[in-house]
């Protein structure tokens, strides 16, 4: 998987930021915003959408992946998470399962601290706080689409 580029890294942030504004969250005042790089370069963004009857709520990640894919854009290279939480806060187990269906073992995932963009540059984290992870790591021995593809024995 190719790195990002600064460019890209900060384009990616700014827009998981951006998607944030837009989170529907009545119910659990928790924000969440989501930001996917296209392979094509494009930047789709997503929010957190909570329903009345609570099971209905959809995850920002869950948003901005379907956005997409439900658009023929099912092809990344990076996603940005970011709440109003100032630490790092990671994708829910539905939502890492909906991320391994289109993104590559190994594709970054940026987890974004709220006050990334008035992280202290003395602080000496070149990373502002930024927690950079993959599916690989946040769900390791999965289940995917090419295990349906196995041989199986007759039933
Ligand atoms: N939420 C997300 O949007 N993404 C996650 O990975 C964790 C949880 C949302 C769902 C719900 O609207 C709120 O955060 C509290 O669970």
């Amino acid at each position: 998987m190719a790195a990002l580029s600064e460019e890209q890294r900060e384009a990616l942030i700014n827009s998981a930021f951006e998607g944030k504004e837009f989170s529907y969250s009545p119910y659990s005042k928790f924000r969440v915003g989501a930001a996917l790089l296209a392979s094509d370069g494009t930047i789709i963004k997503g929010a957190n959408i909570e329903n009345a009857s609570y099971g209905g709520t959809i995850c920002a990640e869950r948003t901005a992946i379907v956005k997409s894919a439900s658009e023929g854009k099912r092809s990344f290279a990076a996603l940005a998470v970011v709440t109003d939480v100032k630490s790092a806060i990671s994708p829910c187990g539905l939502c890492r399962q909906v991320i391994r269906e289109f993104c590559a073992q190994d594709m970054p995932i940026l987890l974004v601290p709220a006050d990334y963009p008035q992280f202290n540059k003395d602080s000496g984290d070149a990373e502002k706080g930024v927690k950079q992870t993959s599916i690989g790591e946040l769900l390791p021995d999965s289940f995917g689409p090419e295990h349906l593809e196995l041989p199986r024995g007759t039933v």
